[in-house]
């Protein structure tokens, strides 16, 4: 079943655990995705960023999506993750994604909030949900970087004052995760996600979750997140994988015996972050 962003989150908020978003580039992603959200029978969202998009073909990603959606027994939503360019933005919604992120969080308040306010007007015009970003996420996530200097984390006043200016979906706020592998323990900034929570009814999105403690995600959760991406966890365990498989068989020549292997461990990994988030039994 496809659904919009929206409809996954609110669910969430709801009943207080959280939706896993994971980053898909090809088909075994893909699988791995939906056979693990099938097996937990979980909501899911399956997100493209620019660098995916560029690198498989947004009808390649964009067919890929919707057939999964279609054909899967839990709900799952296609989401543009980090959208910076408006037309890729309108060009995912006319191929069927049903959720779009606008990243204008580089701007200044009241530009991030002119950009995020025409998306949300074509897109709810076209029955599609959208994820907005307010504060700065450090780290590389493909195309988009942010150096650990120019990091801020969301005020809460603003948040709520950027919401109902932009009448946004759902909000990716900055608390103190980033994107890439950590250097050291990532610190969350709990009060500040219960802050925000306190001011904006939209669900909160938290962005950066690879390498961050399964006890963490879990405090963050019942404050306000309901949405958790991760992308970096899935890249290692599919290299993982992959080095063994071939260690192993290095004369091995056939995609699909080498891609296996890591398809399956992909599956491990995302069913684990769905246990973590609790959002196993939830379709
Ligand atoms: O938008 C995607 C996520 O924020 C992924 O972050 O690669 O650190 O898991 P991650
Ligand atoms: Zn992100």
């Amino acid at each position: 079943m496809l659904k919009t962003g929206k409809e996954l989150l609110l669910d969430a908020q709801k009943n207080r655990y959280a939706v896993g978003a994971f980053n898909v580039n090809n088909m075994e992603i893909v699988q791995a995705i939906i056979n693990a959200a099938e097996e937990l029978n979980s909501p899911v969202v399956l997100q493209a960023s620019q660098g995916g998009l560029g690198y498989a073909g947004v009808e390649y990603i964009a067919s890929l999506g919707k057939l999964a959606g279609r054909n899967a027994n839990v709900p799952v939503a296609l989401h543009l993750d980090h959208g910076t360019d408006f037309k890729q933005i309108v060009q995912c919604i006319r191929h069927g994604f049903t959720s779009v992120m606008i990243d204008a969080s580089k701007y200044p308040l009241e530009e991030n909030i002119a950009y995020t306010k025409k998306v949300v007007e074509i897109a709810h015009a076209a029955g599609v949900t959208v994820e907005a970003e307010l504060g700065k996420i450090s780290g590389t996530e493909d195309d988009i970087s942010v150096d650990e200097r120019d990091a801020t984390f969301t005020d809460p006043d603003e948040a709520r004052y950027f919401v109902d200016e932009t009448d946004v979906d759902y909000l990716a706020i900055a608390v103190g995760t980033a994107h890439g592998v950590y250097k050291g323990e990532p610190k969350l900034d709990y009060d500040r996600i219960k802050a925000i929570r306190q001011k904006v009814d939209a669900p909160l999105v938290l962005h950066g979750s690879s390498g961050v403690p399964a006890e963490s995600l879990k405090k963050a959760i019942p404050l306000g997140i309901c949405k958790i991406n991760i992308d970096t966890d899935i890249r290692a365990t599919f290299a993982q994988a992959v080095k063994e498989y071939l260690e192993d068989n290095p004369d091995q020549i056939d995609p699909r015996k080498i891609l296996g292997p890591a398809t399956e461990a992909m599956k491990r990994t995302i069913m684990d972050k769905m246990k973590i988030f609790g959002s196993n039994n939830r379709a």
